[in-house]
C-alpha cells in the first residue's frame, strides 16, 4: 500500500474584536505598568471574548476559515480534535460542543488537555489518524477563553497580564505525494514539574471535590480558584527544552537549523522566543511573532500565527517549517513539516 503523508492543508483563525491594552489593565485597577509588561514579555495588547462566548464559539469561525482555505466543505471533516485548557465545562469536552455548532453529528470529537503544547499534541494525533487511514480530513483546533479565569486584582498580575482569548485551526489531510507533509513530530513531558504552572480549581482526591458550606454551596478558596506559576522556572525550562527540541528535530530530519525557512514558536513570551532564536543563530524574520497583539492564547497561538503567516505570504508551499511549544505539565512538542 502507498504510504499516506499527513500534511496541513488549510489554516484559520479567529480573535474576538475587543482589544484590551496594557493601559486598560492598569485602568481596571492592576498595579502594573505598560513598560513592565512590554519589557518582560513583549505584550502590548490582547483580545478578550464577550460574556457568553466560549472556546467552542470562537472555534467555529476559525474552523470555517481553515476548511475554506483547504478548499473543502464543512461536511468533508470526519474528525475533530480540540485542544484547550479552558473548556466551557468540566465535562463534556469543548470538541462535542464544537461538533454540534458545526452541524456534524456522528463524527468523533476528541479533547486534548495539554495546555500550551496542546496544539502540537493534537497535531500528532491527527497525523497518526490520517497516516493510518482512520480519518481523511481532521480538523485540529486550539481555542481558549482565559479572560474568564484570571484574577484581575494586583495579586494576580503575574498571570493576568500574560494571557488572551482566541482560536486557531488547521485541517490535516493525507497525500501520496512524499514531497510535502509533517515529516516528524516529537512530544515530551516531565510531570515532576506539574505544579510549576497549574490551576487546581477542584481536587477529586477529596470528597466533595470542592469544599461546601453548611448550605451545600461550593466554596473555592483563592489559592484554588486562580492559576499559579513559578515564572522563572517556566522561563528557564522553556528555553532549554525548545532549543533542544528544535536541534533534535533538525538532526532527525538530516537538515541544519539554517535550512529552516520558518520557526513558528508558541507565543508565551517574546523574550523566551528571542532567546531561543539567538541561541539557534536564526535571523528575526525566520522566527515571527504576534504576541504583541494577542498575548498568550495557549493552545491557539501556533495555529493563529500559521494562519496569519499564510495569509500575508510569509508561509509558502515548499518551505521547511518547524513548530515548537512548551508549557504546563511540563509538556512540549516540536514538529517539522515541508509546507
Ligand atoms: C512571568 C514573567 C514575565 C515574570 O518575570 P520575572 O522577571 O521572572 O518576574 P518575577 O516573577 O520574578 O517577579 C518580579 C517582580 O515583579 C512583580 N510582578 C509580577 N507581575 C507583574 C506585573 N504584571 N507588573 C508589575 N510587576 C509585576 C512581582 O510581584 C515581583 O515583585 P517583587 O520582586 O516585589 O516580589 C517571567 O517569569 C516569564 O515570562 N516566565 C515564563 C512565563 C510563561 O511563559 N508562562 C506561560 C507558559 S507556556
Amino acid at each position: 500500500m502507498t504510504p499516506i503523508h499527513a500534511y496541513i492543508a488549510g489554516t484559520g483563525a479567529y480573535v474576538p474584536p475587543r482589544i484590551v491594552t496594557n493601559q486598560d489593565l492598569i485602568d481596571a485597577g492592576i498595579d502594573t505598568t505598560d513598560a513592565w509588561i512590554r519589557s518582560r514579555t513583549g505584550i502590548e495588547a490582547r483580545r478578550f471574548a464577550a460574556d457568553g462566548e466560549g472556546p467552542s464559539d470562537m472555534a467555529v469561525p476559525a474552523v470555517r476559515d481553515a476548511v475554506e482555505s483547504a478548499g473543502l466543505q464543512i461536511e468533508d471533516i470526519d474528525f475533530i480534535i480540540f485542544a484547550t485548557l479552558s473548556p466551557e465545562h468540566a465535562f463534556p469536552g469543548s470538541g462535542c460542543y464544537l461538533q454540534a455548532k458545526l452541524g456534524l453529528p456522528g463524527i468523533p470529537a476528541l479533547d486534548v488537555r495539554n495546555q500550551c503544547s496542546g496544539f502540537l499534541y493534537a497535531l500528532g494525533c491527527a497525523r497518526g489518524l490520517v497516516s493510518s487511514g482512520m480519518a481523511r480530513n481532521v480538523v485540529v483546533v486550539g481555542a481558549e477563553k482565559h479572560s474568564a479565569a484570571m484574577d484581575f486584582s494586583t495579586e494576580g498580575r503575574a498571570i493576568s497580564c500574560l494571557f488572551g482569548d482566541g482560536a486557531g485551526a488547521v485541517v490535516v489531510r493525507g497525500s501520496e505525494d512524499p514531497r510535502r507533509g509533517i515529516r516528524s513530530l516529537r512530544l515530551g513531558a516531565d510531570g515532576r514539574f506539574a505544579d510549576a504552572l497549574a490551576q487546581k480549581v477542584w481536587d477529586t482526591r477529596n470528597s466533595p471535590f470542592i469544599p461546601t458550606d453548611a448550605d451545600g454551596r461550593g466554596i473555592v478558596e483563592k489559592d484554588m480558584l486562580w492559576a499559579r506559576m513559578d515564572g522563572k522556572r517556566v522561563f528557564r525550562s522553556a528555553v532549554e527544552t525548545m532549543i533542544g527540541s528544535v536541534v533534535s528535530t533538525c538532526r532527525e530530519n538530516e537538515i541544519e537549523v539554517a535550512e529552516l525557512d520558518l520557526l513558528v514558536c508558541h507565543q508565551a513570551n517574546l523574550r523566551i522566543n528571542e532567546y531561543v532564536r539567538d541561541q539557534l543563530g536564526m535571523p528575526p524574520e525566520k522566527v515571527p511573532s504576534n504576541i504583541e497583539k494577542y498575548a498568550n492564547t495557549t493552545a491557539a497561538t501556533i495555529p493563529i500565527l500559521l494562519a496569519e503567516l499564510e495569509r500575508d505570504g510569509r508561509l509558502k508551499p515548499g518551505m521547511n517549517v518547524a513548530l515548537v511549544a512548551f508549557g504546563s505539565g511540563f509538556t512540549w512538542g516540536c514538529a517539522f513539516a515541508v509546507w
